[in-house]
C-alpha cells in the first residue's frame, strides 16, 4: 500500500505570541513540524506534503532542511482543516493509495499508532484517531459512535451538552484513500459556529453514502497539541523525560536526570557518566565511557571513548575529541580536532585548531583565530607542550615536541623541538618595592589630609 502524508502547518497559532510561525518553535531543539515529520517518515511514505500558511518561507526552509523531497502547498487564507488538506490536491496529483493526514503542531504521535490506522483502513472506508482525555475540554472535537462505526464528528462550539459530556475526542489525524478523501472534502461546506471548513466533516458524509467509517483510539499523551508556550515548555518536559528514562535504559549514568538537557537527536554511549546541568544542543555524539561533567554545554561535537569534558566546559560545532582528552574548567573549542590524549585543561579558547596526541596546552592559552575579517587556523602537533596564557596568533603551526615559553605570543610557525619564546624580558629592582609603596602612602595621607 502506498502512503502519502499531508501535514497541516498553515495555522498561524496566535496564542503563542510570536513572530515565529507556531510548527516551527522546537521541542528538544527540533521544530515540532520535523518531528512531526519524522513520525509519518516510518512509514515511508511515497510523497510528503506539508500545507504552509504563515510564514510559509521559514516553514518551507525548515521542512526542506530534514527533507528535500518534501513538497510545499500553500494555503493562502486558513479556511478551516478541510480547505487546508484540499491545498494538497495538486501536488499529490497521479497518486495512488492512501493518505494520512497529520498535524505540525501534534510532534508526538507514535509511527506504531500510524501503522495502526492504515491496518484499519482495510476495513473501513476512513479511520480518525481519537483519545480518551483525562478532563473535558472544550478545545476537542467529540467523536460520535456506534459500536465500532463512527457516525460523526461534532466540534465543541456546534455541540449539544450531551455530547460535550463525551470523553472520546478527536485527535484530527486520519487516514483514507487518496480519490475518496479530495471527493468527500469537495462536499464539506462552512456552515457552521466557525464558518470554517472543518475536516471532521468527513465522517458525516462517508456514513451518508454508506462508508466505513471508524476511529480508533491511542494513548492522549501522542495527541498532545501545542498551542501557547505554556503547551510547549510542557511538551518539552514530556519530552526530555522520555529521552531522558530511554538513555538511562540504554546504560548511561545520569546523575540528576532532571537537569540534563538532551535534543532530538543527541547520540550517548554505553557507561558514560552525565554529570548534573549538562546542556546538550543539537549534533552531539558521545561515545562510551566519557564523562561530562556538571554545568556544560555541548553542541555539534563529537566526544570519544574515555574523554573527559568540564566542568563548565563549552563544545561548539566541529569540536572533535578523540579518546582519552581532557577539556577542562572554563574552556570553550570550536571547530577543533584534539587528538587522542591531548589535554586542554584550564581557561582556554581553541578555535579553527588541530592539536596533536598527548599535547598539553597551558592555562589560559588562546588561539586568536579572527583578524576581524577572516578566520585562520592553528595547527599545533604531538606531544607539544604549550605554555600558560600562550596567545597564538593564526594561521600559525607549531611542530611536534615544542614548547611555548609562559606568557609567549606566537606570531611565527615553531619548528620541531624548538622553545619559543617572546615575552619582555624581566628585571628585577631591589628596593624599589618598599620605595614605591612610601611614596604612594605619603601621596594618600596628603590628600586625605586636605578633604
Ligand atoms: C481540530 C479538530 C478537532 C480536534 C482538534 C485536535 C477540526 C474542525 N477540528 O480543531 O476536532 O479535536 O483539531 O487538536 O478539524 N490548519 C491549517 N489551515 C487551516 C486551519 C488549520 O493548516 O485553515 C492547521 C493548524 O495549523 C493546525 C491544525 O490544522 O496544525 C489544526 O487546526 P486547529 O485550528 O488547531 O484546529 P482545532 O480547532 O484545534
Ligand atoms: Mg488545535
Amino acid at each position: 500500500m502506498s502512503i502519502a502524508l499531508v501535514i497541516l502547518a498553515a495555522g498561524k497559532g496566535t496564542r503563542m505570541n510570536s513572530d515565529t510561525p507556531k510548527v516551527l518553535h522546537p521541542i528538544a531543539q527540533t521544530p515540532m513540524l520535523v518531528h512531526a515529520m519524522r513520525a509519518g517518515g516510518a512509514l515511508s511514505p511515497e510523497r510528503t506534503v506539508i500545507v504552509a500558511g504563515h510564514g510559509a518561507d521559514l516553514v518551507a526552509k525548515a521542512v526542506t532542511a530534514e527533507d528535500e523531497t518534501a513538497q510545499i502547498a500553500v494555503q493562502e487564507e486558513q479556511l478551516g482543516t478541510a480547505h487546508a488538506v484540499a491545498q494538497a490536491r495538486d501536488a499529490l496529483a497521479g497518486f495512488k493509495g492512501d493518505v494520512i493526514v497529520l498535524y505540525g503542531d501534534t510532534p508526538f504521535i507514535d509511527p506504531a499508532t500510524l501503522e495502526r490506522m492504515i491496518e484499519a483502513r482495510k476495513s473501513f472506508d476512513l479511520v480518525m484517531l481519537g483519545f480518551d482525555i483525562a478532563e473535558v475540554q472544550p478545545r476537542y472535537g467529540r467523536l460520535i459512535m456506534d459500536g465500532d462505526r463512527l457516525v460523526k464528528i461534532v466540534e465543541y462550539k456546534d455541540a449539544t451538552e450531551e455530547q460535550r459530556a463525551i470523553r472520546f475526542t478527536n485527535s484530527g489525524l486520519l487516514a483514507c484513500d487518496s480519490e475518496l478523501l479530495f471527493d468527500l472534502i469537495d462536499q464539506v461546506s462552512n456552515q457552521n459556529a466557525s464558518g470554517e471548513y472543518y475536516l471532521t466533516e468527513l465522517a458525516a458524509l462517508a456514513n451518508a453514502r454508506g462508508l466505513k467509517a471508524t476511529a480508533i483510539k491511542c494513548d492522549e499523551a501522542e495527541t498532545l497539541g501545542v498551542d501557547s508556550r505554556a503547551d510547549l515548555a510542557a511538551a518539552d518536559a514530556d519530552y526530555q523525560a522520555r529521552a531522558r528514562a530511554a538513555l538511562l535504559q540504554q546504560g548511561v549514568t545520569l546523575m540528576d536526570p532532571k537537569t540534563v538537557f538532551l535534543s532530538a537527536d543527541t547520540v550517548i554511549g554505553r557507561d558514560t557518566v552525565i554529570e548534573p546541568n549538562v546542556v546538550f544542543g543539537p549534533g552531539v555524539t558521545v561515545e562510551s565511557g566519557a564523562t561530562i561533567r556538571a554545568f556544560s554545554h555541548l553542541e555539534g561535537c563529537h566526544v570519544s571513548k574515555g574523554a573527559v569534558v568540564g566542568p563548565y566546559a563549552r563544545l561548539r560545532p566541529g569540536a572533535e575529541l578523540a579518546e582519552n582528552v581532557r577539556v577542562g574548567n572554563f574552556v570553550e573549542i570550536k571547530n577543533a580536532e584534539i587528538a587522542e590524549g591531548a589535554k586542554v585543561n584550564h581557561l582556554s579558547y581553541i578555535g579553527d585548531a588541530a592539536i596533536g596526541a598527548a599535547s598539553n596546552i597551558g592555562a589560559g592559552t588562546i588561539t586568536c583565530n579572527y583578524d576581524g575579517v577572516m578566520k585562520h587556523k592553528t595547527t599545533i602537533g604531538q606531544n607539544v607542550f604549550v605554555g600558560s596564557n600562550t596567545m597564538l596568533v593564526a594561521p600559525v603551526t607549531v611542530g611536534d615536541n615544542a614548547m611555548t615559553a609562559t606568557g609567549t605570543v606566537v606570531t611565527r610557525d615553531i619548528e620541531p623541538d624548538a622553545l619559543a619564546v617572546a615575552r619582555a624580558k624581566q628585571e628585577n629592582k631591589p628596593g624599589y618595592a618598599r620605595k614605591l609603596f612610601e611614596m604612594l602612602r605619603a601621596k594618600k595621607a596628603r590628600r586625605d589630609k586636605g578633604a
